[in-house]
């Protein structure tokens, strides 16, 4: 009877686990580091202490008590029904419809676009604690302070081009008539802050020093430069574009040339200092969140104008690159707010080819790239004002043509008939469709390879083979990497399917859940069970224990700050500032308790609970986990046996094999009795 009840409850965990993974993979979201991270441990851990999940999320969800849970509509995708739920003892909410998950830290990043600093900031706000920076190193110090520093001194500047551009008369007469001669209205202008710098030598510098800002940041900032002893203005006599982060700080200028002349470069940018690092910024960005959340649409453009003259047209969900191809950081940046991208760009220009670059990065993150090309010699800006915005707006939409098959059709055309060159696009766009390779994606990548091979005109079968292989090589190299990803079966045509589940990898979840969950429980008078664990798996080497490397990661981690005489909980790893870390733990928590009451119904009298049976469980995970270790050292002899030609290593090879038999017997053994025990 006790071992039905344990083998019914350990299939019961199997499955909710596997459902509770399945709802959550494709949740993996990498998240910016951020580079200064400053909010002191004692700070976040008062934070912490006050946080109280069902206040914060039921500030933007209307949450039901069930249970000893909450419920409500999810916030991150449309549902009738509720499927919303948050857990006020495990400090963690989980949407069964959507699968989204994390803890309250993570709910404000995830719907209010925070990052992890800014939540942390939010919340320390909302609970009136005072927030305390860590001691830095000194060069730490340095970075912060002329990052700060350049805020304020960015921040100074705008407001003296904003005045200049407004208040002098030159200002009026050069600048703002060519503005608005280029139809900009002045809300417009002043909305994006945009400036101007006097064409005299330094007036800007004389200003900024009289204002005691120091010499040396202010040639960093980029707006001065030193010459001849003397600090001169940068961006003399041209229109200024202040770029905003996404909090509407500036962190640095375009400076626009007024009549184009061929010695000087049409723009100027603000150089690479510690806050602007322009792989990560897009332009308009501040301006555009909103409205590209609404639209559920992002729409990229090469120039500062291009998105100012569309926001004037009413067109907000518009950012602009900068006419460079899109960076990772950058694509991460638009995939807070959408996966639907199009780019607008003019026909000819050498942008759309830099545009191109770097795309297959976006297919891979999930991302719906559209693209429109703007005809004759034209960009947006300018022919938005030529068409209007109605027109503009309804150009878009008919003329948006996927990106995929754009690339196809122009490399095709190249290709003429050329058959090497075109058996080379064949593999090339086969490479691209197969980075469209998550589970959801699967109607939509069939949907590519069918009209692919309309155009290319060969079999669609044959391209669905070279697509699944392709698909299947990075699957197989990336398994043992990271074994949370799914893995694509729907589609195979050769091999046997490898299963999403299987019990090494459960054993292996097992076995870093009861580290968390009972680490700090005495395993016997002189160790605990982390302890336990430790030395177990320090004899056992973990590389080969493992298979799983991000869960090697939980356990360094926990390692590490056991070792920092911390007593971790899962809460330590709900907080953590690395959301996969967090995520994955959210995983690896017993749910059990919630489905306890089903088996109360099925079973009568006592059931023992995890806690009960806490070192059975330790021991039996971490005996399996050996004994599969075992077993692949025998496999691993036995390979090397039938190699042998001399004599002696086979004597070798077979003492080995039998002490390693022995012990996979006395393992078994084990293993047996302590489940028998129970
Ligand atoms: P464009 O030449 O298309 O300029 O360059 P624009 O923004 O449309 O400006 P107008 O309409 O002619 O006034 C597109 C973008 O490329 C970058 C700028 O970000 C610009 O907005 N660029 C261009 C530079 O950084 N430096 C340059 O010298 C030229
Ligand atoms: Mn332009």
């Amino acid at each position: 009877m006790r071992i039905q009840i344990f083998i019914n409850r350990a299939m019961a965990c199997i499955f909710l686990i596997a459902g509770i993974f399945w709802l959550n993979v494709g949740n993996f979201i990498p998240y910016f580091s951020i580079i200064f991270f400053l909010i002191s441990q004692q700070t976040i851990q008062q934070i912490q202490s006050r946080i109280d999940i069902i206040e914060i999320v039921g500030s933007f969800v209307k949450l039901k008590k069930r249970g000893s849970n909450y419920l409500g509509l999810c916030p991150f995708h449309n549902e009738k029904t509720p499927s919303f739920t948050v857990s006020p003892t495990k400090e963690i909410y989980k949407c069964f419809g959507c699968g989204k998950s994390g803890n309250t830290i993570g709910f404000l990043m995830d719907l209010e676009k925070y990052s992890y600093v800014e939540a942390l900031r939010w919340l320390a706000n909302k609970y009136n604690v005072e927030i305390e920076e860590t001691a830095q190193t000194e060069e730490q110090k340095q970075i912060q302070q002329s990052a700060d520093s350049l805020y304020i001194i960015n921040h100074f500047a705008q407001q003296f081009f904003s005045n200049a551009l407004f208040q002098s008369e030159e200002g009026k007469q050069i600048a703002l008539s060519y503005l608005k001669e280029r139809g900009f209205r002045e809300d417009i202008i002043q909305k994006f802050q945009l400036g101007y710098n006097p064409s005299a030598r330094n007036e800007f510098a004389q200003a900024a020093t009289h204002a005691q800002y120091n010499s040396e940041l202010l040639q960093k900032s980029g707006l001065v430069v030193l010459r001849d002893g003397q600090l001169n203005d940068n961006y003399r006599g041209r229109i200024i574009f202040p770029i905003h982060n996404q909090s509407g700080k500036v962190l640095g200028f375009g400076a626009r040339i007024i009549k184009n002349n061929d010695k000087a470069p049409k723009y100027i940018n603000t150089p690479e200092n510690e806050i602007y690092i322009k792989s990560k910024v897009l332009y308009g960005s501040y301006f555009a969140r909103m409205a590209i959340d609404k639209a559920d649409e992002c729409l990229l453009v090469e120039g500062y104008t291009d998105v100012v003259s569309l926001h004037q047209s009413g067109i907000e969900n518009v950012v602009a690159s900068g006419g460079t191809s899109l960076t990772p950081d950058q694509l991460r940046l638009i995939k807070k707010y959408t996966t639907n991208l199009t780019i607008i760009y003019d026909g000819d220009s050498a942008g759309v080819k830099a545009a191109l670059r770097g795309l297959d990065l976006a297919i891979e993150e999930g991302l719906h790239v559209k693209l429109v090309l703007i005809p004759g010699n034209e960009d947006p800006d300018s022919y938005v004002h030529k068409i209007g915005a109605e027109a503009f707006r309804n150009f878009i939409a008919e003329n948006k043509k996927d990106f995929i098959l754009f690339q196809l059709e122009a490399a095709l055309t190249e290709a003429g008939n050329d058959s090497t060159k075109k058996a080379a696009l064949v593999n090339q766009v086969a490479e691209t469709i197969s980075k469209i390779n998550k589970t959801e994606e699967f109607t939509k990548r069939q949907d590519y390879i069918k009209q692919v091979s309309q155009i290319l005109k060969i079999e669609e079968a044959g391209m669905n083979a070279l697509v699944n292989k392709l698909i299947r090589d990075k699957v197989l190299k990336e398994e043992n990497r990271n074994a949370f990803k799914p893995i694509q079966t729907e589609t195979e045509t050769t091999g046997e399917d490898l299963p999403f589940f299987n019990t090494d990898e459960l054993n292996e979840q097992a076995l870093v859940r009861s580290l968390i969950e009972f680490g700090n429980k005495p395993w016997n008078e002189s160790k605990t069970v982390a302890e336990f664990l430790f030395s177990e798996i320090e004899e056992n080497e973990l590389d080969n224990m493992m298979d799983n490397k991000a869960l090697v990661r939980v356990l360094e981690t926990y390692k590490k700050w056991y070792q920092e005489g911390l007593k971790p909980t899962s809460k330590n790893f709900l907080y953590h500032e690395d959301r996969e870390l967090n995520i994955l733990v959210i995983n690896l928590m017993d749910y059990s308790t919630e489905i306890s009451h089903n088996w109360k119904e099925r079973y009568e009298g006592h059931i023992p609970t995890r806690e009960e049976l806490f070192k059975e469980e330790v021991l039996s995970t971490l005996n399996y986990l050996k004994l599969r270790k075992i077993k692949k050292l025998i496999a691993e002899n036995q390979t090397e046996l039938e190699k042998c030609t001399d004599a002696q290593d086979q004597m070798m090879c077979l003492e080995l094999h039998k002490h390693l038999k022995q012990m996979e017997i006395d393992l078994t053994r084990e293993v047996g009795t302590v489940i028998f025990k129970i």
